[in-house]
């Protein structure tokens, strides 16, 4: 491809502003030329604060637009499926933040979408671009911790117990925890170990949210506010994972409290969000050492990112642009796909069913 690549923003919300703007403003291969919301007033703000581009509220204006050629999708997670359908019958490459849909089904029609008008996919799976779960990714794959044998995550937030807004419900959102935290540890989780065959679920509401935070009243949330599962890999390994956004005391300034390790056979290696520089790293017989993460797994290749510059928790997240811009100049599969966006959402879903049947449940996915 000649030229820049031509970016539209279609959802102008928390997530397009904290990751994805950041992101194009630092490529000097990208450039934002639209944005898309259906909220004027938002638009308005954004364009004092984005900068010169189109301003539209309607994403079918994007999809028509021949000076387009690629679309961030950061809305709703109702509304993902018909805008990626849209997007990619019209020839745009796609990055859609998690979870693709609803529910599998909504993001398995996403990925074929994508794969038969042959555009870019990436589902904006963040952390896998933490620098030390690349690390970490590198520990496991070249066998410094032996045969994986054991993964463990936990994600606690403190959020306010007031409503979520179109998040607490499920035909909006399609799960609670589980799809807005727990799914992001599915995916690094099959990242770092292969697919998950079969799990064993739980989800609980805690509270009600029957109030916005402004003091008005709303319908009850219908989502997990926690979510847990045990799991099997086809690799013969197993995990166990647990999310929630109501556990007191882990409000640490909003990043949270976020764990997650791989046990293998020699040693054992461990990810923390608050702390993503550094990696926790243990071999047997000795006791967890903290060491920083070796320059080459700081920031993708050739990113222009500075690793020292800005919130450690916060700067990586600008590298999903990154991986989205190169697979499109560079004419290759980006990184996490719609398939893999698919395939977490299976096990998600996996999840639901188990919790509901109070028995084990092999994943089942068919893209
Ligand atoms: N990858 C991550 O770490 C991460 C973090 C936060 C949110 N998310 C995901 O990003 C998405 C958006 O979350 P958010 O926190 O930015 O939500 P938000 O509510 O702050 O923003 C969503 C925006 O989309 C707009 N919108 C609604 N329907 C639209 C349509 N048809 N066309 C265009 N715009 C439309 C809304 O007006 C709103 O401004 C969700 O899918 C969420 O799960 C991912």
């Amino acid at each position: 491809m000649t030229g820049k690549v031509r970016i539209a923003i279609i959802g102008a919300g928390l997530v397009s502003d904290f990751h994805h703007v950041p992101g194009i403003k630092l490529d000097p291969r990208a450039e934002l030329v639209a944005v898309c919301d259906p909220n004027q007033a938002l638009l308005d703000q954004r364009k004092g604060e984005w900068g010169p581009a189109k301003y539209t509220t309607k994403y079918e204006e994007i999809a028509a637009d021949p000076d387009i050629d690629a679309v961030i999708i950061a809305t709703p997670n109702f509304t993902h499926k018909a805008i990626a359908i849209a997007c990619a019958n019209a020839g745009k490459h796609i990055m859609a933040e998690k979870p693709l849909g609803v529910n599998y089904e909504e993001a398995r029609d996403m990925y074929r979408a994508a794969r038969d008008n042959n555009v870019r996919h990436m589902t904006a799976f963040t952390y896998r671009f933490a620098p030390s779960m690349l690390y970490l990714k590198h520990l496991v794959k070249s066998g410094a911790l032996g045969t994986p044998r054991h993964f463990r995550s936990q994600r606690f937030l403190d959020l306010p117990e007031t409503s979520w807004g179109w998040r607490q419900y499920k035909k909006l959102a399609g799960a609670g925890d589980l799809y807005d935290m727990t799914i992001h540890r599915i995916d690094f989780a099959q990242d770092l170990l292969g697919p998950i065959q079969s799990v064993c679920g739980a989800v609980q509401t805690f509270v009600p949210r029957t109030q916005t935070p402004d003091g008005k009243t709303c319908e009850p949330s219908d989502v997990d506010d926690w979510s847990a599962m045990i799991g099997r890999f086809q690799c013969g390994a197993v995990g166990v994972w647990e999310g929630s956004t109501l556990m007191k005391g882990h409000h640490n300034n909003g990043v949270g409290f976020e764990w997650a390790e791989i046990n293998g056979s020699e040693g054992s290696a461990v990810y923390q969000l608050v702390d993503p520089n550094y990696i926790l790293v243990g071999k047997h017989g000795g006791s967890m050492e903290k060491m920083p993460v070796p320059a080459e797994f700081m920031k993708p290749k050739d990113s222009p990112r500075n690793p020292a510059d800005g919130k450690p928790s916060t700067v990586f997240r600008y590298d999903l642009m990154w991986e989205f811009v190169s697979a499109i100049v560079e004419g290759r599969d980006a990184m996490p796909g719609f398939d893999h966006g698919a395939s977490a959402q299976a096990v998600a879903d996996a999840v639901l069913e188990s919790s509901a049947a109070g028995k084990w449940v092999d994943v089942r996915y068919d893209l």
